[in-house]
This record gives structure tokens, C-alpha cells and sequence, in this order.
């Protein structure tokens, strides 16, 4: 949901065209949090000494589409312009936007960076929503400022010049970057991370943030530094002028190929780039994730932290698309979500499972009078999928709630209970205000993340990683079925101390472990698949029936296949089907029923039967030689997928495998791009 970077070299000659293709890499990297429009700004002219001041102007360019339709349109622009892409920078500063539209439509005066007006005195790339930014706008029309665009980021350049002016009219020649940006910061409300870039200040910048991501990355270039140390002391960078450059992002994926020095910004801080240094400024008595800056801001010293992550995680590889590579990884991640935290052997017990990050909590979850799931989308789905696993296990009554629609309803959640938020970014707004309402009732709060240092990570009572690596495709695959194989974990960790369940505990440890495999199995349908894309192509809906365990995989097959392919379908409950949905059934309509075995099988079977007797067009995914069992009138009637045969509480992430595949190829045969669908972006920072 937009992505912002920015790259600063600092006593190191870089050329424009070099700085141009930083900025470009690094947005085609935050592609997938939005494409609809882009821009970036680039200095017009260098300097030789770094410290002296410079006569220059900051530039701005602007595109609706995705970053190629940028690409080619700046290289234009710079030609018609006559700027040269050899002239050398010691230093400069660069920012750069990829928009997910929120206010106001893709177009170019709608893009970031926003800025002041004329001259860019002050521009700015956001990613969040200003709530308040109607009020700021209508105060700063009263002062002379003549709006362009549609946006809620307009008011913050034009705040910042207002600041500033008033500043220099007072006669404050010294007013600093940071000062400005702070002053404007207290007057900001909403989610937002935002890098400001100035004509005042040259060779500046300042990141700030309160609710959306945002990182600060440092690649130092001089031999003598204590290279090798993974967590450096961020007062040691401050302090030095070595040649180093700085990156700023919205996440990690476009910063580690540069390098994996980071600093995960916090809410409130102001993060000052000047002459080589870092400096952090931070209001005092900071609020809630979302609430407003309070009293005077003081200085912060920080640690830098070190990247878990490799520069191939976030390559396609041998893929086409990173949906299709992350479908394909499966049996790796769901590797790395288990590892260290499944025990098999020992003398005492002989089976077991661990999750460091709950080891303090694990008794008041098992005491609490109730579980809530909270999640959006895809994450509430893996969340429904683990329901019955935790309920049995735990023996906790589960309820479960989308996140907006429990902020909505202002639904109960109490002191006893544990509220486990599942996001896969764990920035979602509409989870973050869930969270926050839940801190507020006292609940135990829970977050369960694909993202470390993320807000629901950090403002959560305790947690677990899924650990499922970056995922890059809008739509989520590998996140999906990690969060499965967590929340069993959980189910596991929760049940731990019930002798009763230890047998079907260590089955489900022994499937776990199996898991993988498995899932290496069911991937080889990938051409079946693609046959049946093929076959259904031009259809305009579909049908997915699941019930049990599975009728989350209902839900998330058919969310897959709507949001890439585009191709209308619906998750339903198998139990609901003669409550109304049995009208749409006819000789033409495709449905998918999921009829593996659990205990629901024969309840499966007689609605395949009944599916039959109104010459229903059955696609039945079944497990492996089980396809008698569901075709009633044989092979010709009911087109058959075989999955291998796990446990139950595990059969979800087996069978959502074939129809993430049938949402892919779908998407691909229907022309469309599988890692952008329309209107979508990754991490969804607005409400
Ligand atoms: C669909 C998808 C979304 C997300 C939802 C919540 O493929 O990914 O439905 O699951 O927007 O996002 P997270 O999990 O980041 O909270």
C-alpha cells in the first residue's frame, strides 16, 4: 500500500544515471505494495565539496502505471531537458514513490513526491492516510496555499513550508530540517511514513513515521569499518564521514541487496540525514500506534540491527512470476516455520513442541476464558482453517472475527481473553485498530507475523514469526499455509499439558515433520492444474464448497482464484449449500467441491450426490484413490484431483495447493498480471 525509498551518497562519486537506477531498482523492489502511479526527485545540478552550499533545484518527475511507464518517461524528460546522465555527485539525495491510490485518482499531479509549490521548496513521498489532512488543508488555503492535487499528502509539504517561513520571518535563519519536520509532525494525524527532501536543506533528508513501516539502511564503503559486527552502534555512524551510502524503504526488500545494516525507524522518531551522519530526534510521551505526538522531542540513541534475509528471497529465480515461485517454495518455507520449534526424542516426553516467544504466556492462554482470531483476508482464512485444531486441543471456546468488522461493531473482547491477531505483514490497519482496541480491554494480545520489527509484532503482549520468508506476490500463498502450520503449533503448545491428547498430539507432530513432503507431492498437479485453467478459461464464476477443516480452504480458493484471475467465485460452506446456494447449480456452472477424508467425508459424498442429481459440473478434489469413492456415476461425471492424505488439521495446507495453481494459470492464461491484480497492494496500510 505504496511503497517509499530514498538514496543518499554521501563522499562517494556517483553518477545521475546511477542514482536514477538505485531509485528505479528500489522501487520496482516496493512494487508490489502499489502500482498504480510513481515519481521520484533527483537534483538538477552537483557540487564538488560536500559541505558547501550549492545553487541547485530539486527535480520532480511523475507518471501514472507501474515503474517501467516512470522508467521511460523520466529518461525522456531528462533528454528533452538536456540533463546529463555522466555529471557526477559527492553527494546527493534521492527520493522515490510507488502509489496504491487512495485519495484522488492515479495521474501524474496525484503522484508523490508532493510538494509546496513552485521552486519544490519542500516534497514529500508518504505512504499512510492523513485523517486530518481536510481541516490542515482549509487552515493552510486561509494562508495562500494553492492546492493541485486531490491527495491528504499535499498538506505536508505546504505544512512544512509554512513552518519553515514562519520560522525565517521570526528570524530564525538556523531552523533545522528535523525541527521543520518535527513541527509538522505534531500536527499530522493518521498512519503515515513519509521522507522530505528540501531546496532549503541540500543534500538532506529526514524520515519520519507513525503506523506505516519504515527502515533506514547503512552500507558503509571505507575498508577500516568494523564490518563484520552485525549489530553496530548507529552514535559511531553518526559521528564518522566515511563514504557511505543510506537508504531509506518500506521494507527490508529493497534494501539488502545494498546491504543488511539496518534500522528499524520507530513511531515518533525523526531520523536526520545530514554531512555523513544519522541523528534521531523523538517527541517525549509517545501514544498509542495511531494517536497523536505530544511535548518536547529529545535525541535517541540506537543500535543498528542485522537482516535475516537473502538477496534470493526476493529474486524470481528460475520463475516466471513470484506468485509461481512462492507456490513452488512451499516445502521450504513450511521447512523454516517448524525449524527449532518441533521436538522429537528425548527420554521424558517424547514429543513436543516450542515457541520461544510465548514460553511466558502459555499458561495465561490456556487459562483464558475464551480465544478470538482477529485477521483480514487471507490471514483470517489460514485462522478459521486452525479453528477446530485449537478448539479441540485446548479445549478454550474459539470465536473469530475480520478485524474492521469487530472495530465496527465495537464487538466484546475482555480482560480473560487472548486475542490472536494473524496478519502476514502485520501492518494491516484494519488489524492495527483491532489491536489497539483489544490493548485497550485489557485482552492478552497475540500477534502472529510474517514480518519482524513489524507493528502488530511489536505492540502485541507476545508472539510467533511464521517465518515464511518474504512473500512478493500480491496474492498470499507460502504466508497462507505457514499461518496453518503455526496456529497448529499453537494448538500443540496450548494443549501440552492434557495427557488425554498426548497420542493425537504426537500424530500430529509426526504429519508436521511429514509436512513438507507432502507438500512436494501435491505440487506435482501444477500441469493438471493447467489443463484445467485451460478448461475453464472463459467461465465467469465459479463455485468452491468446503466444510470442516476445510472450509477455509473454500474461502481462500475462491479468494485466489477472484483476486489474480479476476473470474468471479465464492467460498461457501458445504452445510449452507441447500440453504439457498443449490439454485445457481446447473450443467454449466463449475463447482469445486473439497471432499478429502476427515470425519465431514460422507457428508461430502451426499452433497457430491446431490450436486449430480441437478447435473452439477463437479471438480472434486478427494484423497489419493479415493476417486470412486466421490465420482458418483463414474469418471465421466466429475472431473477428479487426487491430494495425498495428511492429518486432518494439517489436509488444509495440502489442499489449498491445487487451487493457489488454478488461480495462477488462470490468471496467466486470461492474460492478466499475476503479481499485480487490479486495485490490489500488498499490506494494506489504510482503512
Ligand atoms: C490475499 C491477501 C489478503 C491479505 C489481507 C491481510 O491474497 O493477501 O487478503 O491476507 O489483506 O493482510 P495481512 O495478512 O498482511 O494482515
Amino acid at each position: 500500500m505504496c511503497g517509499i525509498f530514498a538514496y543518499l551518497n554521501y563522499n562517494v562519486k556517483r553518477d545521475r544515471r546511477f542514482i536514477l537506477e538505485i531509485l528505479f531498482n528500489g522501487l520496482r523492489r516496493l512494487e508490489y505494495r502499489g502500482y498504480d502511479s510513481a515519481g521520484i526527485s533527483i537534483d538538477s545540478s552537483s557540487s564538488s565539496d560536500p559541505n558547501g552550499q550549492l545553487s541547485f533545484s530539486p527535480l520532480v518527475f511523475r507518471q501514472e502505471g507501474n515503474i517501467d511507464s516512470l522508467v521511460k518517461s523520466v529518461y525522456k524528460d531528462v533528454a528533452s531537458i538536456k540533463l546529463n546522465l555522466e555529471e557526477l555527485f559527492c553527494v546527493h539525495a534521492g527520493i522515490a514513490h510507488t502509489r496504491w491510490a487512495t485519495h484522488g485518482e492515479p495521474s501524474p499531479k496525484n503522484s508523490h513526491p508532493q510538494t509546496s509549490g513552485a521552486g519544490n521548496e519542500f516534497l514529500v513521498v508518504h505512504n499512510g492516510v492523513i485523517t486530518n489532512y481536510e481541516v490542515l488543508k482549509e487552515t493552510l488555503t486561509r494562508h495562500g496555499f494553492n492546492f493541485e492535487s486531490e491527495t491528504d499528502t499535499e498538506v505536508i509539504p505546504k505544512l512544512a513550508k509554512y513552518v519553515f517561513d514562519k520560522a525565517t520571518e521570526e528570524g530564525d535563519q538556523s531552523v533545522t530540517f528535523s525541527l521543520v519536520v518535527l513541527e509538522v509532525m505534531r500536527h499530522l494525524e493518521g498512519a503515515y511514513a513519509l521522507i522530505f527532501k528540501s531546496h532549503h536543506y541540500p543534500n538532506e533528508l529526514i524520515a519520519c513515521k507513525r503506523g506505516s513501516p519504515l527502515l533506514l539502511g547503512v552500507k558503509e564503503l571505507s575498508e577500516d569499518m568494523h564490518s563484520g559486527a552485525p549489530f553496530l552502534d548507529l552514535k559511531f555512524i553518526s559521528e564518522n564521514r566515511h563514504p557511505k551510502e543510506l537508504f531509506l524503504s518500506s521494507d527490508a526488500s529493497a534494501i539488502v541487496e545494498h546491504t543488511k545494516k539496518v534500522l528499524v525507524i520507530e513511531d515518533g522518531e525523526v531520523v536526520h540525514l545530514k554531512d555523513g551522519g544519522v541523528s534521531i530526534l523523538k517527541f517525549e510521551n509517545e501514544k498509542g500506534i495511531c494517536g497523536n505526538a505530544l511535548s518536547r522531542p529529545s535525541s535517541v540513541q540506537r543500535a543498528l540491527s542485522f537482516l535475516e534475509m537473502e538477496v534470493e528471497q526476493i529474486n524470481k529465480g528460475k520463475y516466471e512470476h513470484y506468485m509461481q515461485k512462492e507456490i513452488h517454495e512451499q516445502p521450504e518455507s513450511l521447512t523454516t516455520t517448524m525449524r527449532g520449534r518441533l521436538k522429537r526424542g528425548g527420554s521424558t516426553k517424547a514429543k513436543t513442541v516450542l515457541l520461544g516467544g510465548l514460553k511466558d504466556h502459555i499458561k495465561s492462554i490456556r487459562r483464558s476464558r475464551r480465544i478470538v482470531f482477529i485477521g483480514c483476508g487471507t490471514s483470517y482464512n489460514a485462522a478459521l482453517a486452525a479453528r477446530p485444531i485449537i478448539e479441540e486441543l485446548s479445549g478454550v471456546p474459539v470465536t473469530m472475527e475480520i478485524a474492521s468488522d469487530l472495530v465496527d461493531r465495537q464487538g466484546p473482547i475482555y480482560r480473560e481473553d487472548t486475542a490472536v491477531f494473524v496478519s502476514q505483514s502485520g501492518e494491516t490497519a484494519d488489524t492495527l485498530l483491532a489491536l489497539e482496541y483489544a490493548l485497550e480491554n485489557g485482552a492478552l494480545c497475540v500477534g502472529i507475523t510474517n514480518t519482524v520489527g513489524s507493528a502488530i509484532a511489536r505492540n502485541t503482549h507476545c508472539g510467533i514469526h511464521i517465518n515464511a520468508g518474504c512473500e512478493i506476490g500480491v496474492a498470499s500463498t507460502k504466508a497462507y499455509t505457514s499461518q496453518i502450520v503455526v496456529m497448529a503449533m499453537l494448538a500443540l503448545a496450548i494443549g501440552d499439558d492434557a495427557i488425554s491428547s498426548q497420542a493425537r498430539r504426537e500424530v500430529i507432530i509426526d504429519g508436521l515433520f511429514d509436512l513438507p513432503n507432502k507438500v512436494r507431492e501435491v505440487l506435482k498437479l501444477d500441469q493438471e492444474m493447467k489443463e484445467l485453467a485451460k478448461l475453464l478459461i472463459a467461465e465467469q464464476s465459479l463455485l468452491v464448497f468446503g466444510r470442516g477443516y476445510n472450509f477455509a480452504t473454500a474461502l481462500e480458493g475462491a479468494l485466489k482464484v477472484k483476486e489474480v484471475s479476476l473470474m468471479h467465485s465464492e467460498g461457501m460452506l458445504a452445510g449452507e449449500m441447500k440453504h439457498g446456494p443449490l439454485a445457481l447449480v446447473d450443467e454449466n456452472l463449475p463447482i469445486i467441491v473439497i471432499a478429502t477424508r476427515d470425519a465431514c467425508f460422507s457428508k461430502q459424498q451426499s452433497v457430491i450426490q446431490q450436486l449430480h442429481a441437478r447435473k452439477g459440473r463437479l471438480i472434486v478434489v478427494c484423497s489419493k484413490g479415493d476417486a470412486a469413492a466421490v465420482c458418483p456415476g463414474g469418471s465421466s461425471s466429475c472431473r477428479v484431483i487426487e491430494v495425498p492424505q495428511v492429518e486432518d488439521c494439517l489436509q488444509p495446507v495440502v489442499n489449498i495447493i491445487p487451487l493457489q495453481l488454478l488461480a495462477y494459470h488462470l490468471t496467466v492464461l486470461r492474460g492478466y498480471n499475476v503479481d499485480q491484480p487490479r486495485n490490489l497492494a500488498k499490506s494494506v496500510t489504510t482503512q
